[in-house]
């Protein structure tokens, strides 16, 4: 007893102990920020607030500026983008040495999908489903970017997408908010590691806050006009979850918001994010953003552009030049009040203390590092474990796959066969120094796994766009010789990603026409499709054998895919986006309202919700995807049918796997509240597992359900569970239910 009592007491000394450590050293931060900003002129807080880009790449419209070793000398720039490698950030850190008070530059750059190692494009790792694998890639990321110069990621994009169109579906985690929110968090966690003094951490930037994804007709930097319900339960939860996993700091978004530009949008900055979500990191408008809000027709001049944003809460301006060339003026006009300037280099201050830059300036810039980190092994192994779980096996006819090892001739066909860089995806970075063109191709991968007996013939075919089918006849030799046919199509990697937003979203080229010559051959076909967005491909959803959608998959797409082809890794990602039949079903996601006149099937279409010419229904449903196993679902049972606010049911069933292979299940739970003050969607995510299951196992899996799961925003923006009945769905997908009960919440 008394052992016990002593455990205690030592347990929460240790704890206040701990606790007066952390925030000792928070307050001795607080008070270095202010000893450093005490000490600076004007002119050297705006410094702190302008971001250029170096100029040894741009990924946005540049302005000329030869002055930029002069103004970094004189205080006058606080972080540069586009800068990589030890040697050249090292060199721009020198500069910045050489200012009156010696204050380190901080390096960004866009590492979305991996560093030197590129993983896949966020959209197809989401479809993994995989929290941990998305976070160990992240972690990839950092390790490389910070061993690299890098002190800040301007990722992950959390953006919810439900429109195709939008090339920068390719960047976020596709149309769930409940899902974006744990990738958000996982991806947060994995490129800040424990802690931003660690030196192979880096800043998280969230973004695009908010709402970037649901630009008016899919067009990329259009306006966005939504309820602020919609803003609230859809758009802004995954930035809630960025934020609570720590993320250091925030990206505005080049649209206007029902009218405000987001850069001066002081609802979304202030009121929300540093208010009543009490962030304490700095925000970082979008390239230019500021600037553009004249564009916008929201400010007359760059004078008012800097007034509006710094006044809603941006705290940095990205290459747009109007902080520096009118923040000072505001102040002495008294427009502004300096207590805005200073909380904003005050933020900016404190993570550069955070990330001990102010110890070392240099801490990021070991060029020993930087060759061992960009040279590890390690990495590709796991680029190609992630890239494989990315892989969404779409039709399998005839179980065409997994493909035998002892198969005696595969042709591989396509214009994406052989090419290398495409299967990188939108963005990469250019690393000095190193291979960072390193890349399996896809002829290579099966190459590296096919043995000796199997005959591996090739041809072209056509190109990825374009009408020429001279390349026909020698595919369709090719394909008669061979046992599969493997066709690999798609969008080349710049289809897809900023300012790629299409209005037609088919296969491009004559590439289903090539399928169609192929399969007039009698042979299997396995397609893959290589793409970063939903695409329309009704032809070869419809008429291929199999389909693997592989969207870009990075440095290890090649083994990657041989390792899915012939099933040294069974398919389990499921599509975090719904893939339209046609454009005209877009936008289109899983979580709609039921409507006073529903259709609930293409049957009827008669004074319900449906088109007089198309499906309601996408082709392939958010959380589908299959697997060379199947699944069984039995057992549902819930603890309670009937709950009160404070509550929490257990609910539990069983998984089999029933067939052949070993394989993972994304098991996925639903909820339909069927009375709302607010209407209710007619499903919507609430939690997922992804289990193992050897061939012919069974487990039983848990959920819970509280108060939480059950809660929506009410007509007052209120978080409320209201009493009534709620149905539950537990599936393969969104449309795959296969099991379902329903519980009551009483008051
Ligand atoms: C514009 C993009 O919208 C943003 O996501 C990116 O981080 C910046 N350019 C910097 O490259």
């Amino acid at each position: 007893m008394y052992r016990k009592v002593l455990l205690i007491i030592g347990a929460c000394l240790l704890f206040s102990f701990i606790h007066n450590t952390i925030s000792a050293q928070k307050k001795s931060l607080a008070q270095k920020v202010d000893s450093v900003l005490r000490l600076m002129t004007l002119e050297e807080k705006i410094g702190q607030l302008n971001q250029y880009n170096d100029d040894q790449s741009a990924t946005g419209p540049v302005t000329l500026d030869n002055d930029k070793i002069g103004q970094i000398k004189r205080g006058q720039v606080g972080s540069l983008l586009n800068c990589v490698g030890v040697a050249r950030t090292r060199n721009w850190q020198k500069v910045a040495m050489q200012s009156r008070l010696k204050i380190p530059l901080l390096f960004g750059q866009d590492v979305i999908h991996g560093y030197k190692t590129t993983f896949p494009i966020p959209l197809g790792e989401a479809a993994s489903w995989d929290l941990e694998a998305i976070q160990q890639s992240a972690r990839v990321a950092a390790t490389e970017a910070s061993a690299s110069g890098l002190h800040w990621t301007f990722a992950p994009m959390v953006d919810i997408a439900r429109d195709p169109r939008w090339g920068r579906v390719m960047e976020g985690a596709g149309e769930d908010p409940y899902l974006g929110s744990l990738i958000a968090t996982a991806r947060v966690k994995g490129f800040q590691g424990n802690h931003l003094g660690d030196l192979n951490s880096v800043m998280a930037c969230v973004k695009h806050f908010a709402a970037y994804g649901a630009a008016i007709g899919g067009r990329d930097y259009n306006s966005v006009d939504m309820s602020d319900r919609l803003l609230w339960e859809v758009y802004l939860p995954p930035f809630k979850a960025a934020l609570d996993a720590g993320a250091a700091t925030f990206m505005n978004s080049f649209n206007d918001l029902n009218g405000v530009p987001a850069t001066g949008n002081s609802y979304l900055q202030r009121t929300i994010l540093k208010g009543k979500w009490g962030f304490k990191g700095f925000v970082v408008s979008d390239w230019g953003s500021i600037g553009e809000m004249i564009n916008h027709g929201n400010v007359k001049d760059g004078y008012e552009a800097a007034q509006s944003a710094i006044t809603a809460g941006c705290d940095m301006d990205m290459e747009s030049r109007n902080y520096k060339n009118n923040l000072a003026k505001l102040v002495v006009d008294k427009k502004i009040n300096i207590a805005l300037i200073n909380d904003a280099v005050k933020r900016i201050l404190l993570k550069k203390f955070e990330l001990g830059l102010f110890d070392d300036p240099f801490s990021y810039s070991n060029e020993a590092r930087e060759k061992a980190v960009l040279n590890n092994p390690e990495h590709a192994k796991i680029a190609r474990s992630v890239a494989a779980k990315s892989i969404v096996l779409l039709k399998n006819d005839n179980n065409v796959l997994p493909l035998s090892k002892n198969i005696n001739t595969i042709a591989f066909i396509g214009p994406l066969v052989k090419s290398l860089k495409q299967n990188k995806g939108f963005w990469d970075v250019e690393v000095p120094g190193v291979d960072s063109d390193y890349i399996v191709s896809q002829w290579q991968g099966l190459k590296n796994k096919v043995g000796a007996n199997t005959n591996l013939l090739y041809a072209k075919g056509c190109e990825i766009e374009g009408t020429n089918k001279s390349g026909f006849a020698e595919a369709i030799a090719v394909a008669k010789q061979a046992d599969v046919v493997i066709l690999s199509i798609g969008e080349r990697r710049d289809m897809t990603g900023e300012a790629k937003s299409r209005s037609n979203i088919s296969i491009p080229g004559v590439q289903e026409d090539l399928l169609k010559a192929l399969l007039a051959t009698g042979k299997p076909v396995v397609v893959l499709i290589n793409s970063g967005r939903p695409l329309v491909f009704n032809y070869t959803a419809d008429h291929a054998t199999a389909i693997l959608y592989t969207w870009w998959l990075g440095s290890e797409a090649g083994n990657a895919i041989a390792d899915v082809l012939f099933g040294d890794v069974n398919p389990s990602a499921k599509l975090p986006m719904s893939f339209p039949v046609s454009v005209g079903q877009i936008p289109i996601y899983y979580s709609h309202f039921n409507t006073g006149r529903p259709a609930l099937n293409d049957a009827n279409r008669i004074y319900n919700s449906s088109y007089n010419d198309l499906s309601i229904f996408p082709k392939y449903e958010f959380g589908y995807g299959k697997s060379y196993t199947s699944f069984e679902y039995s057992k549902l049972q819930l603890s309670m049918k009937k709950i009160k606010q404070t509550d929490t049911i257990e609910v539990s069933v069983t998984i089999t796997n029933s067939g052949k292979y070993d394989g993972d299940e994304v098991v996925q739970l639903y909820l339909r509240d069927r009375v709302g003050s607010i209407v209710r969607p007619i499903k919507e995510l609430k939690d997922f597992k992804k289990i193992f299951l050897k061939a012919g196992e069974s487990k039983t899996i848990q959920f819970r359900i509280d108060k939480q799961k059950l809660s929506f925003y009410n007509q007052q923006l209120k978080w409320v569970a209201e009493p009534g009945d709620f149905d539950l769905m537990i599936g393969s997908s969104s449309r795959d239910i296969r099991v379902k009960d329903s519980f009551e919440l009483v008051n």
